[in-house]
């Protein structure tokens, strides 16, 4: 464990002082990664400093800031002072007390502030991390369309909250560490943005509010302690998660929807998916799980332990761990995306999918996609003029007989969203490319039916299955 944390509220004062020393020095994600360059950000990763300070040595106040919040090297005070970095900001040693992380995502940039210490040189158990896988998965998931009111439930260094003012009237941010609430408050000071942020455990800092978005990356991970505030809630194995989406509808408007990322997990007789689909049970929302892993208890402890600084503890926190998972028959834990939308009529529906493809980079919009086509299913799918997406591509492989190309297999594939691919044959084919939102696929089936000289009635009933599945996976939107 490191020494003790700096306050970052006590750096809130100056914060405006240090967003004009970062726009003077021209600070952004484009050109910190023009001035470091990826090698020598992947010595950094391993603190091997060599290569960043040989990068940073022309003394431009952009280098200097670099030093003091990217690399966390001390800089001379007179170099500080010329980059128009407040004393408040600094240590005795000439070091700064935090670190900046700039961050670009869909276009929105935004420099998060969060504690040093890594896996390597130890981890405060109150520590406020910086940007991290799990954080670009959720914000890759969330829609961005614009919203009235957000909430980002267990906000640490404020990414997701920052990244949702972008594209909300008012965002709402809350968190049980005291740290990571002073620390989106001066991502929000720096950003020259507003963020209601909230100090308080799960719902409880918003009870009676109601959001029309709600995004949360909670500590979701299924370990048998309570050692790390941001990767622990401290509840029985995958509680919180269970907690989370049992209470979201109680702060969800009506047609509220909520994103967030969770772990369940599958046990020894009883069914995975099941699982998590009895979570959304009764709650008055439609629910769509996107899992995106599944894994063995062995991988899924040496992942975390090497995550941290327990990595130095791993035989006997490794064994410590698994006699847990194994005492209840844990077979693997799960990972994926959760949604959650408020119903305002009709019977909620959940589907769970096993997405293991590379997904695009951002697929928020498949979430609003997602709902909005079980809707026109749930009325009448055949009554709807479907339209093909306009990413999806027919790849075909073909080799050369007597008569000129034979046609041997026949892949569709999305370039975005979840990247579905499916093989399809001729007649599926065509029906696709009749597609295009013009006619009501009654009518579509009626002229296949036609052509082919069969029954109306045959033709649906053997093709709408096929379209149900297209539509399912987004081949197909209305
Ligand atoms: C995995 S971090 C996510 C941080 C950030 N939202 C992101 O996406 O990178 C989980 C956050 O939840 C907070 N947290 C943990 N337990 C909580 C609780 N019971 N109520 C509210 N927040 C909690 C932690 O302090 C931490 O900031």
């Amino acid at each position: 464990m490191t020494a003790t944390l700096p306050d970052p509220s006590a750096l809130l004062a100056d914060a405006l002082r240090v967003r004009d020393a970062l726009d003077r020095a021209g600070w952004s994600a484009e050109a910190l990664d023009d001035l470091i360059g990826t090698t020598a950000r992947t010595h950094l990763d391993r603190d091997e400093l060599a290569p960043v300070l040989r990068r940073t040595r022309d003394g431009s106040p952009l280098s200097t800031l670099a030093r003091l919040f990217v690399a966390g090297v001390p800089v001379e005070a007179a170099a500080a002072e010329a980059a128009g970095v407040p004393r408040s900001w600094l240590q005795r040693d000439g070091t700064a007390a935090i670190r900046l992380q700039a961050v670009v995502h869909g276009g929105v940039e935004a420099t998060l502030p969060h504690d040093a210490g890594r896996a390597a040189t130890g981890i405060h158990a109150d520590q406020v991390l910086g940007v991290g896988a799990a954080s670009l998965t959720l914000a890759a998931a969330t829609p961005r369309r614009t919203v009235g009111r957000t909430l980002d439930l267990g906000t640490g260094c404020g990414i997701q909250a920052l990244l949702a003012e972008d594209h909300a009237d008012l965002v709402v941010a809350t968190d049980r560490n005291p740290r990571a609430v002073a620390f989106t408050r001066l991502a929000a000071a720096l950003g020259g943005v507003e963020v209601d942020v909230r100090e308080g455990d799960l719902l409880e800092p918003v009870a009676g509010d109601a959001f029309d978005l709600v995004v949360s990356n909670p500590p979701f991970v299924v370990s048998p302690g309570a050692r790390y505030t941001y990767r622990d809630s401290g509840l029985e194995g995958d509680e919180v998660c269970r907690r989370i989406v049992r209470e979201l509808p109680g702060v969800l408007a009506p047609g509220g929807l909520a994103v967030l990322l969770v772990n369940w997990l599958h046990v020894e007789g009883e069914d995975g998916a099941g699982r998590v689909r009895s979570w959304l049970t009764d709650t008055g929302c439609d629910g769509w799980v996107v899992q995106r892993e599944l894994a063995a208890p062995e991988d899924y402890v040496t992942a975390w332990l090497r995550d941290t600084d327990e990595g130095v503890r791993f035989d006997a926190l490794y064994d410590e761990w698994l006699d847990w998972f194994e005492r209840r028959r844990v077979e693997a834990i799960a990972f994926g995306v959760l949604a959650m939308r408020r119903r305002t009529t009709g019977v909620p529906s959940v589907v769970v999918d096993d997405v293991t493809q590379p997904v695009a980079a951002t697929w928020g919009d498949e979430v609003l996609g997602h709902f909005a086509r079980k809707d026109a299913l749930e009325a009448n799918p055949l009554d709807v003029a479907w339209r093909l997406r306009a990413d999806v591509r027919l790849h075909q492989v073909a080799s050369r007989d007597d008569d000129g190309w034979l046609v041997e297999s026949s892949l569709l594939q999305q370039s975005a969203g979840l990247r579905w691919a499916g093989g399809t044959d001729e007649h599926g084919a065509a029906l696709l490319a009749a597609c295009d939102g013009s006619m009501p696929l009654r009518t579509l089936f009626a002229l296949l039916a036609a052509g082919a000289g069969i029954e109306e009635s045959e033709a649906v009933e053997t093709g709408l299955p096929v379209v149900r599945r297209l539509v399912e996976q987004g081949f197909l939107v209305p």
